[in-house]
């Protein structure tokens, strides 16, 4: 007999027939000569309750079973009598396919978030994480989706490069060199011509730069793939290790990219409602619960993004962000102060008390962003851009590219960039360039923001962070 998906016995509702589920218990009750288990097997969010009775064969197994045990059932689907289910199994056979024993770590008790990260390997069963990831799959599939539906093509861009796209220096190295006896030059430095690449390499920190390539050429690409940052920052909202959607468009200004974020923020939220409702249902449930008791009232986080779904994303300048935050009267860590990036608190700020939703800043100074962004022609900001969500902060960063060769030239020059290593993204611009924009996704920090969970380590399935590469 085939073994059937719980979410598609909930669907058909097979009253009557006799079907084979498997999974991981949940719970177990023993009553006198017959026993409940609850059963998940990852399919969905809900959990099926099987009846088994005293004349089963084997039922002494049954009644020996443990939380997280896993289960093989066979049995008859009939109508439930009890509370919680409209279906239920009434077992005729089981196959243990493993055991476990009390010092299995997720028992029924509530356990905290921080312990099942040092369980990474087990959390996939429990109710949240399972909600949370079949979040992320869904909205993964909205990507490709959404850019496809649109023109746009998938394109791989390499995650082995020579290049410091972004310019910040938070890169990891890649070397096959012997740490322990590394070739140096007569001047006493490494000398990486005896290394794997012949130079220097890292993983890379953005796709973007060979986006621009492809977009100078078939139009439209999207890339979404993993980005490495050695950055030492130990934040609810940092990662060595997370993915990027970065999409890259020629004959596109600020202003239609802008439109493309708002319009693709939207979409996924409006996707993760279509395909993942109950487990929206039940992130809710979670945060409300956890939030009993705190100071803040809680929010209705499903009324909110639903809203967001059918809103405008404000507009605003980073001139005017600044005068905004200095005029708030709120009391900051860091001072907003003109020609400073951003912090956190300011974007929080500003998305969730000023506008109450997402909001999208441009024209930001030039010295706070990176080398490849078009110049005003103020001499002071560029065409940058970043959408700012609630309970987050950023997660969207992009811009209009410079497309002019000399003007790319001079900026590289006054941030004392080497222009050797990025010939061929000079070379654009040399031939048959174009205005072209694009942005960069985030894709754990949307994914804080769509399952309202407060820490981004909570939304990737390992996650890397500082003095952390377990599992
Ligand atoms: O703003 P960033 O650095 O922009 C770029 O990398 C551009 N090349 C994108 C582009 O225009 N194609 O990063 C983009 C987004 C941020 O808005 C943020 O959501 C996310 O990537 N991000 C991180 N997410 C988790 N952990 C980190 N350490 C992150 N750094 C950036
Ligand atoms: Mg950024």
């Amino acid at each position: 007999m085939k073994r059937v998906l719980i979410k598609d016995v909930f669907k058909s509702q097979p009253v009557g027939d006799q079907v084979k589920v498997a999974g991981w218990i949940r719970s177990v009750r023993n009553s006198k000569g017959f026993s409940f288990v609850v059963i998940n097997d990852g399919s969905c969010q809900g959990t099926f309750q099987i009846i088994a009775n005293e004349d089963m064969e084997n039922y002494q197994d049954v009644t020996s079973l443990l939380v997280g045990a896993c289960v093989e059932f066979v049995g008859e689907i009939v109508q439930s009598q009890g509370k919680g289910q409209s279906i239920e199994m009434q077992a005729s056979s089981v196959v243990i396919h493993g055991r476990t024993d009390e010092s299995y770590p997720l028992q029924k008790k509530a356990t905290s978030l921080e312990f099942l990260r040092e369980q990474a390997h087990l959390r996939p069963r429990t109710n949240l994480f399972g909600a949370v990831f079949r979040v992320r799959h869904h909205m993964a599939m909205a990507t490709h989706q959404f850019f496809s539906d649109r023109g746009f093509y998938y394109l791989n861009s390499p995650i082995l490069t020579a290049v410091d796209a972004e310019g910040a220096g938070e890169m990891f190295n890649v070397t096959t060199m012997d740490l322990a006896n590394i070739p140096k030059s007569k001047e006493g430095k490494v000398d990486f011509s005896k290394d794997y690449f012949g130079k220097p390499a890292n993983l890379c920190v953005t796709g973007q730069l060979e986006g621009e390539c492809f977009a100078m050429g078939m139009g439209a690409v999207y890339t979404f793939g993993p980005t490495f940052r050695a950055e030492n920052s130990n934040t609810p909202r940092h990662l060595s290790e997370f993915w990027m959607i970065e999409p890259e468009v020629a004959f596109l200004d600020l202003e239609g990219n802008a439109e493309l974020a708002a319009d693709y923020v939207k979409y996924l939220i409006s996707y993760a409602f279509e395909k993942a409702p109950e487990e929206l249902e039940s992130l809710q449930k979670y945060h409300q619960f956890a939030a009993k008791g705190a100071k803040e009232p809680y929010e209705n986080h499903l009324e909110v993004l639903q809203k967001v779904i059918n809103s405008e994303f404000e507009r605003i300048t980073y001139t005017k962000a600044i005068e905004i935050l200095q005029k708030s009267g709120k009391k900051f860590d860091f001072a907003p102060e003109w020609g400073v990036e951003l912090q956190t608190e300011h974007e929080r700020y500003l998305a969730e008390d000023y506008f109450k939703g997402p909001v999208t800043v441009t024209d930001y100074p030039r010295d706070c962003k990176a080398f490849y962004m078009k110049q005003n022609d103020d001499g002071k900001t560029v065409r940058a851009m970043d959408v700012l969500v609630p309970g987050v902060g950023e997660i969207i960063g992009g811009s209009q590219r410079e497309e002019d060769h000399g003007r790319l030239i001079t900026r590289m020059e006054e941030m004392n960039m080497e222009q050797a290593p990025l010939w061929w993204y000079l070379d654009l611009r040399n031939f048959g360039t174009a205005p072209h924009s694009g942005f960069g996704l985030g894709f754990e920090r949307a994914l804080r923001y769509v399952t309202g969970m407060k820490n981004i380590r909570d939304v990737i399935p390992f996650p890397r962070t500082p003095k952390n590469c377990d599992f």
